[in-house]
C-alpha cells in the first residue's frame, strides 16, 4: 500500500439545475455581480470533474457545503447524478451541507428559498428540509462512517493509512448559528480522542471558517464564522488536530492559528468552485514524512458552455462585482443608462441617479487618473523614488483599484511591499491619518476591529498570512 493518500477538495459549488431557470431577465439579473456564475455551475462542475476523473491516483473528494444554490429538491437530484460520473469511476465522495442546500422554515433565520426562474419572476419550487440532507447524501457521507451524530449530522470516517476525517455539518439556525450545539462539540471531541488513542491523524471539514480570511471580517461579520469557533479551536489545539478544511467566505486562503501555549492549526479555506478565482484543492498525506502537503488546481475554460470566447476566468470576472464594475466602466462616456444599470448590482446608485452629471464628471476623471497624483500625496511617507514615480506616470488608479479588488477572492494579491502601488496605498493611509488627526479623527477608529486601518488594508495589498494561498506543505508532527 503506497504512503500516501491523496483527495481532491472542492467547496461551494452553488449547482443550479437547468430545470429551474429559463433564459430571461430574472435568472441574468440574479448572476449579475454576484461571486458566482449560475447559469454555468453544471459546466463548470463537470470540467472540474473531468480533472479528477483523469486523475487514477486519487480516489477521495471532499465537498464542504453550499452544493446547491437555492435549497430546492430538483438541483439535489441533479446534483447527485453528476456525483455519479465520479463514483462510476471508482472514486468515493463524501459531502457535507450547508445553509444554500436547505431552505429556510420560518422559524429559523434561513433566507434562502427553493425558486424556479421564470423569464421575469421566480416561482416556488419543491425544497429540502435540513433535517432531509444526511439522508439524501447517504451515500457520499454516512455509508462510510464508523460514528454519526445525529442531531448534526456530522460523521466520522476511517481512511487508509491510518488517517480518519470528521465531516461536521453545520447545525443552527441557518445565519446567526451555523456550527454545532454542546452536543455536536461533545460527539466530536470524542471522536478526536478516540482517534488519538488509535493513533489516527484526525483532519476537520466543515463550511463555515474557524480562521477569518481575515481579521476585520469576523469583526463585521462574526455571524459569518463557524458557530462555536472558539471552542472548536480550542479542541483542535487541545487535542493536536493540525488541519481543517472550510468554505463560505468564498475567498481562497491558508491561514494558521496559534493558541497562547504555541499549539497551532491551519484553516485552509478553498474559493468558490464557480467564482472567478474557482479552484479545487489537490491534498497529499504522506505518512512516512507525516506531512499534508496542498495545492491548487484550476480550470482553463467551461466546457461545453458558451463563454464568447472568454477563459473561464475572465468569464465569470465579467459576471463578479469587482469584474462587472471594471467592464462596465467604458460605459460611462458612452451608455449612462447601462452603465447604471450594471452598477446598482455591485452598488448603492442613487447618487448616481441624483446627480448624472457630477457624477458623470467625476467617475471619468477617476477612469483616467494616474497613480502619480496620490504618489504626490504619499510622497515622502510612502519613501517613493524617481524610479518609481516614473514607472507610476504609466499606472492608473482605476487599474491598481481592480487589482486589489479582483484579488479579494482569489487571494495572493499582487502589492508586495516592494512595489510602488503598496508605498502610495499605505503612504495615503499614513498621511490621512495624519491630516485627519487635525480635525480631531482618529483613522483607526473609523475601522472595526483592534487592528489600525493601515494593517487592514494591508492584508488585501498582499498575503499577509502564510505567503501562498494556493499551497502549502504542512509538518503534522508540530
Ligand atoms: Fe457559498
Ligand atoms: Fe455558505
Amino acid at each position: 500500500m503506497s504512503d500516501k493518500l491523496s483527495l481532491y477538495i472542492m467547496t461551494d459549488t452553488h449547482f443550479l439545475s437547468p430545470k429551474m431557470w429559463e433564459e430571461g431577465g430574472s435568472i441574468t439579473n440574479r448572476e449579475k455581480g454576484d461571486q458566482i456564475a449560475i447559469k454555468s455551475t453544471p459546466f463548470i462542475l463537470r470540467s472540474f470533474f473531468k480533472k479528477i476523473i483523469e486523475d487514477n491516483e486519487t480516489e477521495y473528494v471532499l465537498i464542504t457545503g453550499d452544493l446547491i444554490n437555492n435549497g430546492d429538491k430538483q438541483s439535489h437530484l441533479d446534483f447527485i447524478e453528476e456525483l455519479k460520473a465520479l463514483t462510476a469511476v471508482g472514486k468515493k465522495v463524501l459531502v457535507t451541507c450547508a445553509t444554500h442546500d436547505y431552505a429556510g422554515l420560518g422559524d429559523d433565520e434561513n433566507i434562502f428559498h427553493a425558486v424556479y426562474y421564470t423569464k421575469d419572476g421566480c416561482e416556488k419550487a419543491e425544497r429540502v428540509y435540513k433535517t432531509e440532507l444526511p439522508e439524501l447524501y447517504f451515500d457520499y457521507g454516512h455509508k462510510y462512517a464508523d460514528s454519526v451524530d445525529n442531531e448534526s449530522g456530522s460523521y466520522s470516517v476511517p481512511l487508509p493509512n491510518g488517517l480518519r476525517l470528521i465531516a461536521i455539518y453545520d447545525n443552527g439556525n441557518g445565519r446567526s448559528h451555523c456550527g454545532l450545539f454542546d452536543e455536536g462539540f461533545v460527539w466530536l471531541e470524542n471522536e478526536i480522542k478516540k482517534a488519538n488513542s488509535n493513533n489516527e491523524t484526525v483532519f476537520l471539514a466543515v463550511h463555515h471558517p474557524v480562521i477569518p480570511p481575515w481579521p476585520v471580517y469576523s469583526d463585521v461579520v462574526n455571524f459569518e464564522m463557524f458557530g462555536g469557533y472558539e471552542r472548536l479551536r480550542k479542541i483542535m489545539c487541545e487535542n493536536g488536530v493540525k488541519v481543517i478544511f472550510t468554505g463560505h467566505t468564498h475567498v481562497q486562503g491558508i491561514k494558521k492559528y496559534t493558541d497562547n501555549a504555541g499549539r497551532s492549526f491551519y484553516d485552509i479555506t478553498t474559493s468558490a468552485l464557480p467564482s472567478a478565482a474557482g479552484k479545487m484543492r489537490k491534498v497529499v498525506f504522506d505518512k512516512e514524512n507525516n506531512t499534508c502537503s496542498v495545492e491548487s488546481i484550476g480550470i482553463d475554460t467551461i466546457e461545453g458552455f458558451d463563454t464568447k470566447g472568454l477563459s473561464a476566468r475572465d468569464y465569470i470576472y465579467s459576471l463578479n462585482f469587482s469584474g462587472l464594475l471594471e467592464k462596465s466602466l467604458p460605459l460611462i462616456k458612452t451608455d449612462w443608462e447601462e452603465f447604471v444599470e450594471n452598477a446598482s448590482h455591485v452598488v448603492n446608485v442613487d447618487i448616481l441617479k441624483k446627480h448624472p452629471h457630477i457624477s458623470k464628471t467625476v467617475l471619468k476623471h477617476f477612469s483616467k487618473m494616474k497613480m502619480t497624483l496620490p504618489a504626490m500625496f504619499a510622497k515622502k511617507v510612502g519613501g517613493i523614488t524617481k524610479d518609481e514615480m516614473t514607472k507610476l506616470k504609466n499606472t492608473l488608479v482605476k487599474d491598481t483599484a481592480f487589482g486589489v479588488l479582483s484579488h479579494v477572492f482569489s487571494g495572493n494579491a499582487p502589492f508586495t511591499p516592494d512595489t510602488p502601488e503598496y508605498k502610495v496605498i499605505t503612504g495615503c493611509i499614513i498621511r490621512a491619518g495624519k491630516w485627519l488627526k487635525c480635525f480631531n479623527v482618529d483613522i483607526d477608529k473609523l475601522v472595526p476591529g483592534e487592528e489600525t486601518a493601515l494593517e487592514t488594508v494591508k492584508h488585501f495589498l498582499y498575503n499577509t498570512r502564510t505567503g501562498d494561498d494556493n499551497s502549502i506543505i504542512i509538518d503534522l508532527e508540530k
